[in-house]
């Protein structure tokens, strides 16, 4: 058992409402701005020594901004004019969550080395939440005045002490930032004897790797077979720099379980992606969640169009890029692809590397083991790829990464629901679990946008402009959009990805708020033009 000394707690009814930020990456830092804003009392705890999340010491030497930077920015703060970068690299990218973290005066509310190692609801059973009918019991943001009740206690671990005793702060209200791509390794499971134990070289994953900065990372492949599992686009990235490394002399091999679209640039076909898939139009093109009928009936009399879009960018893909001759055919659709946040951008030349050699593309469902390498397919089709080092680019479990911060079992259990998706009323908010949000779980081609508009709701819901729907309409549209995403993503995305319907699902936010949603002058310029996060600029002072 932990040792625990309890602090922040106060009889005063008349304090400004206390409220516990976990992780001060972007979502942290945007969802402390407007708390701070509201008027409550925010602490954030961060278990790192800077702001920023992935981008402050979790990347690779070439990361870059994977979306254009207009598209990446917090509304109301543009990037500097001095980045003159369209996909800026990871360097400025950290300084720009600095500045915006300055700027609005949120660094002096930070507790950094400070990591929540558990969280625990005081007073609630799971029986009671189990009854209610509105959220929390009350309805309300915030719960009961009982001192002995609506409270959370988060534990926190101070990391630079070895000590295992934690410090317990009384909050009331938890907004989890904590990041779906960061922390938590998705290792594969493998039957005995045929996992990373047998093998006599150097296995990591890629979180491992890219902790280890650029000079470590370049003399860790250096000279070395590597064989890199994943498709998506870490993998890519350290194939890059493989490739960069080794050249064709010590080729590097990537084993794909399943083949993706990738993109050269955000322009396909000559047109941004943005016209494509980032305007009110193009949503008119495809269903949504819980949609009226009307909108459905629209989608389907114009899914013609959007096959014919889908055809047309992954016939002009097989045309500019070599996908046929190295077996890179994605089986899903682009349309499949980009509605379940699966489609990735190339790093320059990736596939020059691939033709002189560099990088070698296999292709299997399934992986193993053995002392000298990787068994790919059933180990008889294929020979083994033999490798000196293996960098398992398998993503997070940023399920599991959310589920284990909960101290009760059965608030664990009930996070996480039924499927991997965790089950969010607009992926903020679990229906069951009171006092509580979870910031920066939805996804979209700008996850940044995503988070903020979730931080602006959340906000106004604390401080009372709207009340949520009740416990079991919530759970109702939790299980209608589970059903929507997994038929969409083509049965087997994790992903709560929202990238081809985000105006759609911004107008939600905003109607909710009793906000205008239409962003754009004009009803042309509306239909057509892309929505970014610059059309939301002063939303709440509207
Ligand atoms: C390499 C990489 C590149 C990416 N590039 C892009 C991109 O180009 N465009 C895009 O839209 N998205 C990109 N993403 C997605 C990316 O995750 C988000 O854009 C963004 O970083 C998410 O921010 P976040 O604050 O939710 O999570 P994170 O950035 O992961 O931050 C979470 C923070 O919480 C802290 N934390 C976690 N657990 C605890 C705890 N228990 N106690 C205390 N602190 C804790 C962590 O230390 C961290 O600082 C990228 C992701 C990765 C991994
Ligand atoms: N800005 C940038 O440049 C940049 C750089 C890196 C990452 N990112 C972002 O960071 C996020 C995480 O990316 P990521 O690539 O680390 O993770 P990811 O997108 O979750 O991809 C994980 C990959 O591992 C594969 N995989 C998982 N389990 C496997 C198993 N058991 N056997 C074989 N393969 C397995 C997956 O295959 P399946 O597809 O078959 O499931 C997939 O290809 C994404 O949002 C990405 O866009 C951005």
């Amino acid at each position: 058992m932990h040792k625990c000394k309890v602090r922040g707690a106060s009889n005063n009814m008349e304090r400004r409402r206390r409220v516990g930020i976990v992780g001060a990456g972007p979502s942290g830092l945007l969802a402390c701005k407007y708390v701070l804003e509201k008027g409550f009392d925010p602490i954030v705890f961060e278990s790192e020594n800077d702001v920023g999340g992935i981008w402050s010491s979790r990347t690779i030497a070439s990361t870059k901004l994977q979306n254009s930077k207009g598209t990446y920015r917090f509304t109301d703060f543009p990037w500097p004019e001095s980045v003159q970068e369209v996909n800026p690299p990871h360097t400025e990218v950290l300084k720009y969550m600095k500045a915006y973290a300055e700027h609005f005066g949120i660094l002096q509310h930070i507790k950094f080395h400070s990591k929540v190692v558990g969280i625990d609801c005081v007073g609630e059973s799971l029986e009671e939440m189990k009854s209610w009918v509105v959220w929390g019991g009350n309805g309300k943001p915030f719960g009961s005045s009982l001192p002995s009740k609506g409270k959370w206690q988060v534990r926190v671990q101070d990391v630079r002490s070895l000590s295992i005793e934690g410090q317990v702060y009384e909050v009331e209200f938890v907004i989890l930032c904590i990041g779906l791509y960061s922390g938590y390794p998705n290792i594969p499971d493998f039957p005995p004897n045929q996992g990373p134990e047998v093998f006599k070289g150097r296995v990591v994953h890629s979180w491992d790797y890219s902790a280890m900065g650029s000079e470590k990372a370049a003399e860790f492949v250096k000279g070395k077979r590597v064989v890199i599992v994943g498709s998506q686009k870490t993998a890519i990235d350290i194939a890059a720099e493989c490739a960069k490394a080794n050249g064709p002399e010590f080729p590097c091999s990537m084993v794909q379980r399943t083949t993706h679209w990738t993109i050269p640039s955000e322009t396909l076909l000559g047109i941004n992606i943005g016209f494509l898939y980032l305007n009110r139009f193009s949503e008119f093109l495809i269903h949504k969640p819980g949609e009226s009928l009307l909108l459905s009936l629209l989608a389907t009399f114009l899914m013609p169009l959007r096959w014919g879009i889908s055809k047309m960018i992954e016939f002009y893909l097989r045309w500019k890029l070599p996908l046929k001759k190295h077996g890179m055919v994605p089986e899903l659709s682009f349309f499949q692809d980009v509605s379940s946040c699966h489609t990735c951008m190339l790093p320059d030349k990736f596939y020059d590397r691939v033709e002189e050699g560099s990088i070698v593309i296999k292709k299997s469902k399934t992986i193993s083991f053995c002392e000298t390498g990787i068994v790919i397919g059933d180990g008889r089709l294929e020979p083994v790829v033999e490798a000196d080092v293996v960098i398992l680019a398998t993503g997070y479990r940023g399920d599991h990464k959310l589920r284990d911060i909960f101290d009760s079992p059965a608030l664990q259990k009930t996070i996480t629901g039924a499927s991997s998706i965790v089950p969010l009323y607009r992926q903020v908010i679990h229906p069951r679990i009171p006092q509580l949000a979870v910031i920066g779980y939805a996804e979209s081609l700008s996850s940044l946008s995503a988070t903020e508009i979730r931080c602006q709701w959340l906000v106004e819901f604390l401080a009372g402009k709207f009340e949520l729907p009740s416990v079991s309409k919530m759970e109702e549209e939790v299980r209608v959009w589970e059903k929507f995403l997994r038929r969409h993503s083509g049965g087997k995305s994790r992903r709560a990805c929202i990238s081809n319907f985000h105006i759609w699902n911004n107008d939600q936010f905003c109607k909710d708020m009793g906000l205008q949603s239409r962003r754009k002058k004009g009803f042309l310029r509306d239909l057509f033009m892309p929505y970014g996060p610059a059309d939301y600029t002063g939303l709440l002072a509207d």
